[in-house]
């Protein structure tokens, strides 16, 4: 099987105007113009994507939305969905944020639904799981990964593997400085990819498994040494051109 191409993206969140945004990607366009072997993508807020796939031009950094609603359209007031994600110049989503989660009511089927969705609107999708402090204290990482998970596999065929990325970000490490360590890390990676592989076989085991949670450019490289983890989703380092730029960089290191 192919080596499994490593894939760093940015997660504004809720930062960035549209000149912002536009001054940022300019930036990683200039400082990531000559790598190759990493994927790269940016998931500004909806406001700006449209702004920011024309500031991109025919770069190869990816642009994606921070969500993706599960109905195509209709009378769903504030939400946008996979079409028309794709006519703002996105080519893929991310669903299942723990902030998601936490703040909007995103259950594991809704999750599954928008995932779906995104697939059938002709996106990739980058699924999130992740555990909280007190499940990971009572021992119940696994479990918790393991049901998040399941619930979007019941929905996916072997096909979409290929446009599907999941996330392992753990609750208690995003936004608070405190990163997994990589062996922490390496250990539900390796059990999610068991888990794809226990469905899919072989493609479900050649399926990017990115970790997330205070990723910065002095963690990157040891993160990525792990044999199962296969980029970054990046918050707050991902705000500014220089870090964010770096950890792109501490993943291509790893190939060459
Ligand atoms: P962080 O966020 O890098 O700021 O911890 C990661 C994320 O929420 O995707």
């Amino acid at each position: 099987m192919a080596a499994r191409t490593p894939i760093v993206v940015g997660n504004w969140k809720l930062h960035n105007t549209i000149a912002q945004g536009e001054t940022l990607v300019t930036e990683l366009k200039n400082q990531l113009g000559t790598i190759r072997d990493v994927e790269v993508g940016v998931a500004p807020v909806f406001t700006s994507l449209s702004s920011i796939s024309k500031r991109l031009g025919d770069s190869k950094i990816l642009l994606g939305a921070q969500d993706c609603f599960y109905e195509n359209g209709g009378a769903w007031t504030g939400e946008v969905s996979a079409p028309m994600l794709v006519d703002a110049g996105c080519s893929f989503a991310i669903v299942g944020h723990s902030e998601r989660r936490a703040n909007f009511g995103d259950t594991d089927s809704v999750v599954a639904r928008k995932a779906r969705a995104a697939l059938d609107g002709g996106l990739s999708v980058i699924v999130c799981v992740g555990e909280s402090e007190q499940e990971r204290d009572s021992g119940k990482t696994m479990e918790r990964v393991g049901t998040q998970l399941s619930a979007t596999l019941e929905v996916l065929t072997s096909e979409d593997l290929e446009r599907v990325v999941i996330a392992y970000e753990p609750v208690w490490a995003i936004g608070t400085g405190r990163t997994a360590t990589p062996a922490q890390a390496q250990e539900v990676h390796a059990f999610l990819r068991k888990q794809m592989s226990q469905r899919f076989q072989g493609v479900g085991a050649g399926v990017r498994i990115q970790y997330g949670g205070s990723v910065k450019p002095g963690n990157a490289k040891e993160l990525m040494s792990e044999a199962d983890i296969d980029g970054a989703l990046v918050g707050g380092a991902s705000l500014k051109a220089g870090d964010f730029g770096a950890i792109v960089k501490a993943c291509s290191a790893r190939q060459s």
